[in-house]
């Protein structure tokens, strides 16, 4: 039994005396501690390693004591079981050299034995959990299909994901292929993170809101929604999808155990939208955790009265930034910790 159940309870959608809290990229770059070990190993080698991925994603529940952690990992590790190389370059995220563009492309991506190929994950979930000691929940994540997609078409970030969108569009079939190829990875890789042990599922479609409405049908919630539909029985999915709020009646209506909102759809809206009964997460905008704390606190609180403080996860509206001070970090969950009604 995990003694910290609140984050669990909230996705449920029982009634709690404050919502739970956790931050998107908890485990990153605006903690000291996590810098001294990305200065001492790369990135892979940090999500390989399970000492040093269980290490890190302690680092941010020993320092604030958020209502849940998330495994340190990344979610191009499907691209990688899957054939396709990638590399985390220092100062520029992720580079591809050979990204999928063309039906030669496409035919040497596999659908791995994810059991094999993702062996090291298991491994940092089972050590993650030994050194959490059941104090709070563990979430395992994956990125949407359309987003790993995005990566594995563009061959790096990007603003607007061109390459990627002109696949799909010149060439759907393929497209299509490689997305289903990515989903049944991910299925099988989700199936196994709860299997290992994590408690919650996090889809993150970072670059959903680059498509229209019907666009995002087709060659995103699609698939997100096949992985609900898969995993609904084995733990509960939270889907967050960043500008994505044209999709959020969609969303409503799925399986989901609850929906991630990012900052620029207000409380009223999303749960409009989402039809009033769904628990949702999110949507402190990452940038205003440069105001003064004490602003933070109050923002965090009005926040809270705006979405309700039950079918509610406290969160941000995407991944904390890496100039964010360690102390508005603080005052970011202590404001929640406090909250009282
Ligand atoms: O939330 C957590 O604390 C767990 C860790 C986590 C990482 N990546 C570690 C990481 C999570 C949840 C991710 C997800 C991820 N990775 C997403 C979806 C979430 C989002 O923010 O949109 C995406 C799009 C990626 C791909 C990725 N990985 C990018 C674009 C970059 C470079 C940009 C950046 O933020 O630096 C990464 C590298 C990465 N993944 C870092 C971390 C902590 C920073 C680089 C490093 O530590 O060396």
């Amino acid at each position: 039994m995990i003694k910290n159940d609140l984050f669990l309870r909230a996705l449920k959608g029982e009634v709690v005396t404050r919502p739970p809290v956790w931050m998107m990229r908890q485990a990153g770059r605006y903690l000291p501690e996590f810098m001294q070990i990305k200065n001492k190993y790369d990135f892979f080698t940090r999500c390989r390693t399970p000492e040093l991925a269980s290490e890190i994603t302690l680092q941010p529940i020993r320092r604030f004591g958020m209502d849940a952690a998330i495994l340190f990992c990344d979610i191009l590790v499907i691209p990688q079981a899957m054939n396709i190389e990638v590399e985390m370059k220092s100062n520029f995220g992720p580079f591809l050299p050979n990204p999928i563009r063309t039906q030669k492309d496409l035919d040497r991506v596999i659908v791995p034995d994810v059991n094999i190929e993702l062996d090291y994950v298991y491994k940092a979930i089972k050590a993650t959990k030994e050194l959490l000691n059941n104090e709070v929940p563990l979430i395992g994540f994956a990125g949407s299909p359309w987003t790993v997609f995005c990566y594995c078409v563009q061959g790096q970030g990007s603003k607007n994901f061109d390459k990627a969108k002109a696949f799909c569009f010149s060439n759907p079939i393929a497209a299509h292929v490689l997305l289903q190829k990515i989903t049944e990875t991910t299925i099988a890789y989700l199936k196994a993170k709860v299997k290992a042990g994590v408690d919650v599922l996090q889809i993150f479609d970072s670059w959903g809101g680059m498509l229209s409405p019907n666009d995002y049908q087709e060659f995103s919630w699609k698939y997100i929604n096949q992985i609900i539909e898969a995993l609904k029985n084995d733990a509960p999915v939270i889907s967050f999808g960043k500008g994505c709020w044209f999709a959020l009646h969609e969303m409503g209506k799925s399986n989901a155990a609850a929906i991630g909102i990012d900052w620029t759809c207000s409380a009223r809206n999303a749960r409009y939208l989402t039809g009033g009964n769904k628990t949702l997460q999110g949507n402190f905008d990452p940038s205003r955790l440069l105001s003064p704390p004490d602003e933070i606190k109050k923002m965090v609180h009005e926040m809270i009265n705006s979405f309700g403080k039950d079918k509610y996860v406290v969160n941000l509206g995407h991944g904390i930034l890496p100039n964010i001070p360690v102390d508005h970090a603080k005052a970011f969950i202590d404001a929640v910790k406090s909250y009282n009604g």
